[in-house]
């Protein structure tokens, strides 16, 4: 997800709204179903005693053996396939030697580049036997998610969607992280406009049919403040609160929304098995 202030990819970031014909929602479907499949790939290796790099390791061989790129690759600075982002990391969460353990519940969000195309995804994955609070989390974030999808057609406002995804979330008693955002999408990776978990009905930009987009909500079980680790990357939760993600990247059409990211596999929202 971007950051709110992001003003890097300036040149070819652009202020106006990209729409986009018919072509282009093809070349997206190709690069949406890859990301969905290569999430649908990684579901049999969470498991207790994975390391995130084996993780990382498994997406990336994945993605380059199906001709297509690793968005995140070599993307200012960042070096792997996959941000993992397990219990109070809200996002950009490193692979590395760190092992998953029975219990943990983690965000895997995945870009992938073909032909030009972005498709970019994340779902919440249960490690094992997941305790009833982490659970009622991840229901909660899939449904905020659900809950802005469902308001997305021409005409409606960006503040909209971010109203369905804050008002539902607040009323479970938990909160939206405001410091990272969706983002326009497609030939661009973090494209305008920048797309709120929160916000007032009937503000912000107006959707146009062809317009492309990421709506990834974080929610937190405590406060909405994050703090930044000092490798730069890593995202935590400022009180230590668990927190859950979950992304699709979607194309505006005559009647709704179209998901380029829907899982082949039926996966998109995980089986956890509870504790
Ligand atoms: N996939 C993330 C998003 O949803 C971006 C990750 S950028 C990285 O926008 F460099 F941290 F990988
Ligand atoms: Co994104
Ligand atoms: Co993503």
């Amino acid at each position: 997800m971007a950051l709110v202030d992001d003003i890097l990819e300036a040149e070819y970031r652009t202020d106006k709204i990209k729409v986009h014909g018919p072509e282009d929602f093809e070349g997206m479907r190709k690069a949406g179903r890859l990301a969905a499949e290569c999430l649908d790939m990684l579901v049999p290796h969470v498991v207790p005693g994975v390391s995130t790099a084996e993780l990382d390791r498994l997406a990336r061989e994945f993605v380059l053996d199906h001709g297509a790129l690793p968005a995140c690759l070599f993307y200012r600075g960042y070096s792997h396939t996959l941000c993992i982002s397990p219990n109070h990391v809200v996002c950009h969460g490193i692979p590395g030697e760190r092992t998953l353990r029975e219990g943990d519940i983690a965000n895997i969000d995945v870009t992938v580049v073909v032909d030009g195309w972005h498709g970019d995804t994340s779902r919440m994955y249960g490690v094992g036997e997941v305790a009833p609070k982490s659970r009622r989390l991840v229901d909660i974030t899939y449904e905020a998610l659900e809950r802005g999808l469902a308001m997305v057609k021409p005409g409606v406002r960006l503040g909209d969607i971010g109203h369905a995804i804050q008002s539902y979330v607040e009323s479970m008693r938990c909160s939206v992280v405001r410091d990272f955002c969706g983002h326009g999408v497609g030939k661009v990776f973090h494209d305008s406009p920048n797309i709120l978990h929160f916000g007032h009905p009937g503000t912000g930009e107006v959707l146009k049919e062809g317009m492309f987009f990421t709506v990834e909500p974080m929610v937190n079980l405590g406060k909405h403040q994050v703090k930044l680790l000092n490798d730069g990357w890593t995202a935590v939760t400022r009180d230590k609160s668990l927190s859950a993600q979950c992304e699709h990247s979607v194309g505006v059409t005559a009647t709704g929304c179209e998901l380029f990211t829907a899982s082949p596999a039926g996966l998109f929202k995980p089986a956890i098995q509870g504790a």
